[in-house]
């Protein structure tokens, strides 16, 4: 489904000090499975996500998603994609503060208000919100809480590929255990990428990709 043809990324392109965030990357990745993206900060983790998500563009090589060269579409099929086919879970949560959860995880539902609301309710409540939770705002909410919440909205619209920029870096090790078993249910039948710098996090991921210094430096499992 995806696959990084030398894949690179230049940050400040026309500047003297250029940024070399990924540099001629080679990668394959299957339509379903759980892949962990490990490294270093400053390794190029969140610059590959970014460009394999549409929501930067590389300076140069490709990004072959369906067949579909990431690089040669339109602006208005890259959104198309990030709509309907992708979603995102960031470190931070980016939830909207007058919203309560329900309201959060359905902001971006494409199904009617209704059918969204019993699947946001019942989303929610398998990831460990509690019934009495469903009407909060983020800001009575914990930290966990708030994180499982921009999870659920992730999952809202059954993405193909769920993205996901260290999602337990806010959590305590119960929170974090949950969190990452759900992201593994899904994986069963979608593509989840999770990028870590923690080795436990993604210890039985199907595929690891280790990435050193903006380049792909190991892969472990998948397709080569
Ligand atoms: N918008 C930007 N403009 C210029 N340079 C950038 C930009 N974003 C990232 N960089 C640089 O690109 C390189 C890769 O950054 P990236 O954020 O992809 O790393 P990362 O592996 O996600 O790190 P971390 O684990 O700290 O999140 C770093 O050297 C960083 O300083
Ligand atoms: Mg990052």
């Amino acid at each position: 489904m995806f696959e990084l043809k030398d894949a690179t990324m230049i940050y400040d392109i026309d500047k003297e000090e250029k940024v070399y965030a990924m540099k001629n990357m080679d990668l394959k990745l299957p339509d379903t499975g759980f892949v962990g993206v490990i490294g270093p900060s400053g390794s190029g983790k969140s610059t590959m996500m970014y460009t394999m998500s549409t929501l930067k563009r590389l300076t140069g090589g490709d990004i072959i998603y369906n067949g579909e060269s990431l690089n040669n579409i339109s602006e208005n099929r890259r959104r198309e994609l990030r709509r309907e086919e992708f979603g995102f879970v960031f470190q931070r949560h980016y939830l909207v503060s007058y919203m309560t959860a329900v309201e959060n995880t359905i902001l971006a539902a494409t199904c009617n208000v209704k059918e969204a609301k019993a699947k946001a309710e019942q989303m929610l409540l398998d990831i460990g919100i509690k019934k009495s939770e469903l009407d909060k705002v983020p800001g009575k909410l914990s930290g966990g809480q708030r994180q499982r919440v921009a999870i659920a909205r992730a999952m809202m619209n059954d993405p193909k590929v769920l993205f996901a920029d260290e999602p337990t870096a806010s959590l305590d090790h119960e929170n974090a255990f949950l969190v990452m078993d759900r992201l593994k249910e899904y994986s069963k039948k979608r593509l989840v990428i999770v990028i870590t710098h923690d080795t436990s996090i993604i210890k039985d991921a199907d595929i690891k990709v280790e990435v050193w210094d903006g380049k792909i430096a190991a892969v472990t499992g998948g397709i080569r």
